[in-house]
């Protein structure tokens, strides 16, 4: 089984990577998308970006990162993928699911569902470009609209050389709106002979064993659910061994949050925002946590934010 977590742009970050994978778990993490769209991007945007390529693409804590692309043209990817190793990736992943209607005016993330060769020809170019010990995977959603062409689309996107496919069980049109659409992930499941990561509200072993019994899939991919519940990814670890370990209560949590503020440079901007966003989902699960937010909420200073969390 393997367990990835999730990129989020915007939430999970190079910090939130190393905290969020230090607690275990984990067998990969995967950047925010780097969007590429008006040609190259300078060494330091991947830098940036991806501060673990500095440190052999692996987290503070060993875990793999893999730096994840977006974009709609073939040769750029192809050659941005090629830099990104060149500057120390060890595994690229290929964004084919981002809803944003801005990513989507210039034809990237979900948009390429409408165009799947163009899809098939991005992981194509990709997957050339590089040595073939860099593995390459996407990360799609159902369909555009409708899941019915997810088989044809996840097949076209194996027949061109991905060695990994992350299915995001919903579509275009469905947002984030509850529930996933599991049952559609056990027929691109069968089909494929390439893993098959599911993704789409796993947030509790009961989740994933629902998840596991209705799609077959063997591995996953965690998101909001590794924010909600910080040691999700052991627990699924622990229910896939035959185990049970005691699930992290607010106590064990709360430390995590000026931890995290500790992994950013000094006078890193958007910190507030950030932090009260990761609350805003640690109160959907945490008594502990709600109140805490609704104490900084009206909160801008960092000095006492920091200091309300760890007070
Ligand atoms: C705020 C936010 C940012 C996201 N950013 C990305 C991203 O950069 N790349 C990507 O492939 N998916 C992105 N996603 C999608 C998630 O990776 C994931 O597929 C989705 O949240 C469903 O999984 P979950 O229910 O476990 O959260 C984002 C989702 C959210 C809510």
């Amino acid at each position: 089984m393997r367990i990835l977590l999730a990129p989020m742009e915007g939430v999970i970050d190079a910090p939130m990577r190393q905290l969020l994978t230090a607690l275990g778990g984990y067998d990969a993490c995967v950047t925010e998308f780097l969007r590429l769209s008006d040609g190259e991007l300078p060494e330091r945007t991947y830098r940036k970006h991806c501060p673990e390529l500095a440190r052999g693409s692996r987290t503070a804590s060993g875990t793999p990162v893999i730096l994840q692309l977006l974009g709609s043209e073939p040769e750029l990817l192809a050659m941005s993928a090629q830099r990104a190793v060149e500057l120390g990736a060890t595994a690229i992943d290929l964004n084919f699911g981002c809803p944003s209607r801005f990513v989507n005016r210039k034809a990237g993330g979900a948009a390429l569902l409408k165009e799947p060769q163009l899809m098939a020809q991005i992981v194509s170019a990709v997957r050339h470009a590089l040595s073939g010990d860099i593995p390459v995977s996407a990360k799609m959603r159902l369909g555009y609209d409708a899941p019915d062409n997810a088989v044809d689309i996840a097949l076209a996107l194996q027949e061109a050389g991905a060695d990994l496919l992350t299915v995001h069980a919903r579509t275009r049109a469905d947002g984030y709106r509850a529930p996933a659409r599991w049952e559609w992930l056990r027929p691109v499941n069968e089909a494929l002979k390439i893993p098959l990561i599911a993704n789409g509200d796993i947030n509790s072993v009961d989740d994933w064993r629902r998840c596991h019994e209705i799609s077959g899939c063997q591995h996953v991919m965690l998101g909001r659910g590794a924010l909600m519940q910080p040691d999700l990814a052991l627990q699924l670890r622990a229910w896939h061994q035959g185990r049970e370990i005691e699930a992290m209560e607010w106590p064990d949590i709360r430390p995590l949050l000026p931890r995290l503020l500790q992994h950013y440079a000094p006078g890193t901007r958007g910190l507030s925002a950030r932090i009260k966003q990761w609350l805003g989902m640690l109160r959907q699960r945490h008594a502990g946590a709600d109140s805490m937010f609704t104490q900084i909420r009206p909160m801008q200073d960092m000095d006492c934010i920091f200091a309300a969390l760890v007070g």
